[in-house]
């Protein structure tokens, strides 16, 4: 691996151009599986950002990207250094904790932690920073209010052995009352337009590279030939499952081809029937469909990994990858989401339901891709979606359950149960839906569906839940479903919450 300064616009497509705390660097002949902490902590000596986990879970490792938006700002968000590509640094600007302070002055969230006495080992502190710094930043250009719910999503990835987070919360709270420094690039007008420039400039040059190395595609027709001439290649979106082969298993990554600069695969698209979702989509930007048309799953993602993690993943990834315990495919097979399967042969529309055939297999060939998740439109239907995890942040599903319905002169019409974590499958309980189909949902038609949920599932036990626990907490949450449709409003029509930690 080589590393130069450098304004030069010719470069090979292996190497990654990109800024760093404001400064153009060319890394050349970086592996495809280095990741950007491996770039930081090595090649470039930058070694205030830590590993702690290697695996997305710690935030120690937490660094900012900055990507060009449409204004011609950049808009900075947080991701975990030690399972993202070093690649994806490509045209972007990334800041370190090396690079916020302004010489001897500290930036806001430095000094804040500084006062609130936030670190002791300080292992963890980097990573908490940058996550202030972040947090700091969107204050700065759209400034809103520092609820519980703010301070939690943009702490819940960091977590730390020794301080206890009251102090951490409150520098937090103390930024705004710091010294409005700013690191010493951000006085460069020009560098938005600098890293806007850049990322255009090497979209174009990655899109030819050879195999053995990291492809970026930027577009529909690239992303099928390439897939027609490495039908082989991993597919790479926000690498925050398939990363962690390579970290914790230790396998190599050396054919990616990485769809997360598709264009076509980055479009929400409004349709009077519903809404397809690019399969590159990242959590993080769904967020507002979500909240606006699905609320019990925008809900869903409150409890769904870590900021960071959300920033990255995708919903395309989480189908693909197919997990028995991925928390979006039980809602999706519950609002009767479709999938559009694409490659060099043609484009193929298939129901979520036909996708997962056993155990992390599906129905993609080979040389296909996933292209977009279509989310139906329905004014009628209802949906419920709980997730049960041991902790409440940054935690992966035990059992998840996705409920839709609609109620049609006081009967359940076009019940939908999902459940993740019963099955080595996510999947829908036939047997139990027809048992409410048609029925008031009354304690008769519930008692004869919970039957029939224990008849339809065996659960397997592991460290998140035993079988028994599976099948009691499942059938609770049908239990739960029945309450809550006898729920009772309160002043502000809002449902009385069951459980303040079930969202
Ligand atoms: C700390 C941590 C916490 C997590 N918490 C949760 C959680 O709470 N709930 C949950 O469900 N998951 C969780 N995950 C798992 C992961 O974040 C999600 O599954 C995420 O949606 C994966 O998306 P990605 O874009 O990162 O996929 P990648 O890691 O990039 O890819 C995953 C798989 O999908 C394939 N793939 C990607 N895009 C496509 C495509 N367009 N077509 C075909 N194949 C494709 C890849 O080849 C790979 O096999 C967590 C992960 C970590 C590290
Ligand atoms: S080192 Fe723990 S999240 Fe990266
Ligand atoms: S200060 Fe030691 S882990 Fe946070």
């Amino acid at each position: 691996m080589s590393v130069a300064s450098s304004n030069n616009n010719v470069a090979d497509p292996a190497m990654i151009d990109f800024y760093l705390n404001g400064k153009r660097r060319q890394c050349a002949d970086i592996p495809p599986d280095c990741s950007m902490l491996e770039l930081l902590r090595g090649p470039l000596g930058h070694t205030g950002t830590k590993e702690g986990c290697a695996s997305g879970d710690c935030g120690a490792c937490t660094v900012a990207i900055g990507e060009p938006t449409a204004d011609g700002s950049l808009n900075y968000h947080t991701v975990n250094a030690c399972i993202t590509p070093a690649h994806q640094a490509q045209g972007a600007h990334l800041v370190t904790v090396e690079g916020l302070s302004r010489g001897d002055a500290l930036h806001p969230a430095q000094a804040a932690m500084v006062e609130c006495h936030a670190s002791q080992c300080g292992f963890c502190t980097p990573g908490i920073v940058m996550s202030l710094f972040v947090l700091h930043e969107t204050q700065r250009t759209r400034p809103a209010p520092f609820t519980q719910q703010r301070l939690e999503s943009a702490l819940g990835g960091n977590l730390c052995r020794c301080t206890g987070y009251r102090p951490i919360r409150d520098a937090a709270l103390q930024m705004a009352d710091q010294p409005d420094t700013h690191p010493t690039w951000a006085d460069d007008p020009s560098l938005p337009g600098a890293v806007a420039s850049l990322c255009r400039d090497v979209m174009g040059r990655t899109e030819g590279a050879s195999p053995g190395h990291y492809t970026i595609p930027r577009s529909l027709e690239a992303l099928r030939e390439l897939k027609r001439e490495r039908p082989e290649a991993r597919l790479v979106a926000g690498a925050t499952d398939l990363w962690l082969e390579t970290t914790q298993q230790l396998k190599p990554l050396d054919d990616l081809i990485d769809v997360s600069r598709v264009e076509e695969l980055n479009r929400v698209e409004a349709h009077p029937e519903g809404w397809w979702v690019g399969a590159a989509v990242t959590y993080s930007r769904l967020a507002p469909l979500l909240d606006a048309e699905f609320p019990a799953f925008g809900r869903l993602l409150h409890r769904f990994a870590s900021m960071q993690i959300r920033n990255r993943g995708t919903l395309g990834g989480n189908v693909a990858n197919a997990s028995p315990i991925g928390d979006c495919p039980p809602v999706l097979l519950a609002l009767d989401a479709r999938l559009l399967l694409d490659g060099p042969d043609g484009e193929r529309d298939m129901p979520i339901d036909a996708f997962f055939l056993d155990y992390k297999q599906t129905a993609l060939k080979a040389n296909e891709f996933i292209r977009g998740i279509f989310l139906p439109r329905s004014e009628a239907r209802q949906l419920k979606v709980w997730k049960l995890s041991k902790r409440r942040e940054d935690d992966i599903s035990a059992v998840l359950a996705a409920f839709a319905w609609r109620l049609e002169d006081g009967v359940m019409r076009d019940v939908r149960l999902a459940f993740g974590g019963m099955a080595a499958i996510p999947l829908r309980v036939p047997a139990a839906e027809a048992a409410l189909e048609g029925q008031k949902p009354d304690e008769a038609a519930f008692a004869e569906a919970k039957r029939a949920l224990r008849r339809e599932l065996s659960p397997m036990s592991d460290v998140r839940g035993s079988a028994e626990y599976r099948l009691v907490a499942a059938s609770n949450l049908l239990e739960r479903l029945r309450l809550s449709l006898d729920m009772i409003p309160t002043d502000n029509g809002m449902e009385v919450m069951l459980d303040a930690y079930a969202h």
